[in-house]
């Protein structure tokens, strides 16, 4: 038997975000009705496939989710003004880019989807509706919504809203358990009512002491200052991880014995080609930039540092690459192993392997791209605006993408690369045969004992 719906929520943006979190929402409250809807008729298409291999989401337990609960109390769709109509409870969960162009450009976020989504909601809501920040967004934007909002509150008196924060710390790869288990729920709020409100979707399913509550612009800014810190971590060890190629240290052992002292701790400690992501990047600049503007330049200053490493480790490993190929890599071809910006994800926003191509490219290299999970289309679309002198294919194996090449270059650390037959790979590459292993992934030793020339990541042996 159906349950009876007892709330109506409705979440603007099918995206990442929006996506898999309603899908969990919705698994562990079966009396709420939850509908996502979307301007993008062809993601919500494929939200609706019949053939759930096609979800516009790759993540490890979301089809599952998405198998049991859609047609019962979660539903995908493009009608966004009939869902703003009915819903008690409204997340925006839509994209807030870098702006390219206009004041703040290249550091500011984009807050048009949002400015947008707040002037429907203002125009189709009904009666009392608890609107909820779920995008990344700078501190004080609930006040750009609320004077949206507060505009179509004067022509109808029985429309009100309410505010609250309620950021999103999923990671892409690990989002389904992270949603089901997270180490915290933040709510940031104005009124205990609209804060019980949201409290009480995830007390379905989380512990109440792991949800904390704020007030509003406390939450707004911890999100960003989460990622911030986050980032940070990881271009501190990559740095480290250039002074252990020249000190004879191994960043696998530093790593290990500062990240044992419990005040440090172990984790985020990985060296690799960078961050990348939709969001590391953004949010720092989005940091810096609220930093400026409140006048605070040494502190804006400071955590652009952590982007501009990151830009350098990119830099780095692809001169690396070029000075070991004999400077130049002009008619050779390179395996690249990885487009998506980390394991266990088709998403490619600010991967790694796309810079480090373009700067491949500008030598000339002709790159033969393998991903497991990324698409064609993807890896097209990453260089569309991009003219090089290089020239790239895409492979349907790792080990096509070896036939004659003088490198592989593995940038994202997929588990099956571990796995591969490196005898069969060395046999059709070009000699010598180097491997550039920026994600520290494969058996350095086996690898050298086949034959292969070895760079490894943060070592110099
Ligand atoms: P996304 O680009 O995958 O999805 C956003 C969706 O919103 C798109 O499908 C777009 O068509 C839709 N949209 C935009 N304007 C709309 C409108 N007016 N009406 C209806 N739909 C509209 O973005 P995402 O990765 O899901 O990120 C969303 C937000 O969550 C961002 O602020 C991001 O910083 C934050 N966030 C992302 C992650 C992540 O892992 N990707 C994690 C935490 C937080
Ligand atoms: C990150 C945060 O981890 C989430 O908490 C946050 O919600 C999300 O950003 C967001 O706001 O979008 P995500 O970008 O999905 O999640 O993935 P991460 O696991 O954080 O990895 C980001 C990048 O850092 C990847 O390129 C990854 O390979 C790299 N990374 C991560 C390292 O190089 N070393 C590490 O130790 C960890």
């Amino acid at each position: 038997m159906k349950n009876k719906i007892i709330k109506n929520i409705c979440c603007i943006g099918a995206g990442y975000v929006g996506g898999p979190t309603m899908s969990v929402i919705a698994s562990n409250c079966p009396e709420y009705r939850v509908d996502v809807v979307d301007i993008n008729e062809k993601r919500i298409e494929a939200w609706n496939s019949e053939d759930f291999s096609q979800l516009p989401v790759f993540e490890p337990g979301l089809e599952d989710i998405v198998r049991k609960c859609r047609g019962e109390n979660l539903f995908f769709s493009n009608e966004v003004e009939a869902s703003i109509s009915k819903a008690d409870i409204i997340f925006i969960s839509v994209n807030t880019p870098i702006k390219k162009k206009g004041i703040g450009a290249g550091f500011a976020s984009d807050l048009k989807w949002i400015e947008s989504s707040a002037r429907q909601i203002a125009k189709f809501a009904k009666n009392h509706t608890v609107v909820v920040e779920k995008s990344t967004l700078p501190v004080k934007t609930a006040e750009t919504i609320k004077n949206i909002l507060i505009s179509s509150e004067q022509n109808n008196e029985n429309k009100t809203f309410s505010i609250v924060s309620n950021p999103e710390f999923l990671a892409e790869g690990t989002a389904i358990n992270d949603l089901q288990n997270p180490d915290r729920v933040l709510i940031g709020g104005e009124d205990n009512h609209s804060i019980n409100l949201v409290s009480n979707i995830y007390k379905h399913w989380i512990n109440p002491e792991k949800i904390i509550t704020t007030n509003l612009w406390s939450s707004e800014l911890s999100k960003l200052v989460a990622n911030a810190f986050l980032a940070q971590r990881i271009s501190s060890i990559n740095s480290i991880s250039a002074l252990c190629e020249t000190s004879g240290a191994d960043i696998n052992e530093v790593a290990k014995a500062i990240g044992t002292d419990s005040r440090i701790g172990s984790k985020f400690l990985k060296p690799g080609p960078g961050f990348g992501g939709s969001c590391f990047k953004k949010d720092i600049l989005n940091l810096v930039y609220l930093c400026r503007y409140y006048g605070l330049k040494e502190v804006g200053d400071y955590w652009e540092q952590v982007v501009d490493i990151n830009q350098w480790q990119q830099r780095r490993i692809s001169t690396l690459v070029i000075r070991n190929l004999f400077g130049t890599l002009s008619n050779k071809k390179l395996a690249v192993f990885g487009f998506s910006f980390k394991a266990n994800t088709n998403d490619t926003r600010q991967s790694p392997t796309i810079d480090i191509s373009k700067y491949l490219f500008q030598e000339g290299a002709k790159l033969a791209f393998y991903d497991p999970k990324v698409n064609e289309n993807q890896i097209i679309s990453a260089f569309k605006d991009y003219e090089n002198e290089g020239t790239f294919e895409i492979c349907k194996t790792p080990l096509e993408a070896c036939i004659n090449s003088d490198a592989v270059i593995v940038l994202t650390e997929w588990n099956e690369f571990k796995f591969l037959d490196w005898q069969e790979i060395f046999d059709v590459m070009q000699k010598p045969a180097w491997i550039f292993d920026a994600r520290i992934c494969l058996e350095k030793d086996n690898l050298k004992k086949i034959g292969f020339k070895v760079w490894s990541l943060g070592t110099s042996f």
